[in-house]
């Protein structure tokens, strides 16, 4: 215990010696001393608050990091964390320009809570990579922010400004909420912003998104496999819509209970989506899209395809990624004229056991290519 204390203190004159500002501030007892036990309050500022972020996190119950600024080509590594740490992001969070895959942000651990302050911003400063091509060409540009193998953890009122590309990668969680997250990606629009998905789902087990404001130009959630996760209180605006898959040619490929709940989607290329690999294995079970509501949809209000090979679709649908027990339900709004209301298109007997009640999409065309469609349903 001396020693580690001793080793301890020694860290925290380290960090504090490199640094004008002081780097950590410790937590104090009621009578003022410092409390120099493993698990301190930290607080990392300014140019070199990453750096020393990432040396001391394990030492550190509660990690704030107040204006930092994010040297070019560094994740801010806070995977590992100690059992029940917080993260607090204060003022505003800026990235330095490198062309790489980032993440620009990385957290795991288990029963950590990472929150926005009131008033603070992750600025991915997105413009200086965005070409138009997002992950199709052109410069390389880092993910934003890997939520991997966090258990019984939350993320909460984040806001993030203008992603490079992708933001949130959520991958290998158990019971992991986010709560009230913020990617604003408008300027994204007029700029060249791709590939901007919100949230991106897998391999996971336990995953509630709730409340979440987003204006992107690519999916508003995609879940390409997972258990349990539920996407409820979204306002998707500008993107391609909230989307399953697509399912298969992944090491993972199962997608079993999804529901996404009370969402507004508007402006945007599609409005829900389920989308599974021409020739591949796997499965989409359980996935149920209720009280949704749509608006200034350009493409298809509702679209089901099992045709999908690199990205864009065959025409041809194949049956090795059934899609079972979806439930569509009070799913209703407008497309514009020149787009599709509803667009089926499954292989012969790979799409079974569907629930469809109260879907009323108006203003587009009907489809004239829907290809077997289950009991229930219709184009
Ligand atoms: C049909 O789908 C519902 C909803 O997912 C599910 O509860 C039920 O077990 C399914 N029935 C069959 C026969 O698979």
């Amino acid at each position: 215990m001396a020693s580690s204390l001793k080793l301890c203190l020694i860290g925290l004159l380290g960090a504090a010696a490199v640094n004008a500002a002081p780097a950590i501030v410790p937590e104090t007892d009621v009578l003022g001393f410092s409390l120099l036990a493993p698990r301190d309050a930290c607080t990392f500022s300014g140019s070199s608050g990453a750096a020393n972020a990432i040396k001391n996190k394990k030492s550190c119950s509660t990690i704030t990091l107040n204006n930092v600024a994010v040297p070019a080509g560094t994740t801010l590594d806070l995977t590992g964390l100690n059992k029940g740490t917080t993260v607090i992001f204060q003022g505003t969070t800026t990235f330095g320009y490198k062309e790489w895959e980032g993440p620009l942000v990385s957290v795991s651990g288990t029963s950590i809570t990472v929150k926005g302050a009131s008033g603070a911003t992750l600025n991915g400063d997105g413009a200086r990579w965005w070409d138009g091509k997002g992950t199709n060409g052109g410069k390389k540009k880092p993910k934003f922010f890997y939520a991997h193998k966090l258990t019984n953890s939350i993320i909460e009122n984040i806001y993030i400004k203008n992603s490079p590309v992708q933001v949130f990668s959520v991958n290998g969680a158990t019971e992991l909420t986010l709560s009230g997250i913020t990617v604003d990606n408008a300027d994204g629009d007029s700029k060249g912003g791709h590939n901007t998905d919100a949230f991106d789902v897998g391999s996971s087990n336990g995953v509630y998104i709730t409340n979440p404001t987003v204006h992107n130009q690519d999916d508003c959630l995609a879940v390409n496999s997972g258990t349990n996760v539920h996407f409820t209180g979204a306002q998707c605006t500008g993107g391609h819509g909230i989307s399953i898959g697509s399912v298969g040619g992944r090491s993972d490929n199962v997608v079993n209970g999804v529901t996404i709940q009370n969402c507004n989607i508007k402006d945007s290329q599609n409005g829900v989506r389920i989308k599974t690999v021409y020739g591949a294995t796997g499965s989409v079970k359980g996935v149920t899209y209720k009280d949704i509501t749509l608006s200034g949809i350009t493409k298809y209000g509702v679209v089901i395809e099992q045709d999908y090979e690199n990205g864009s679709p065959t025409g041809t649908p194949t049956n090795g990624v059934p899609i079972t027990g979806l439930t569509m339900s009070n799913v209703k709004g407008t497309v514009s004229s020149s787009a599709t209301d509803v667009y089926i298109l499954c292989a012969s007997g790979a799409c079974s056991n569907w629930s469809w009640s109260g879907v009323t999409v108006t203003g587009g065309k009907t489809s004239s290519k829907c290809k077997n469609i289950p009991s229930g349903a219709s184009c």
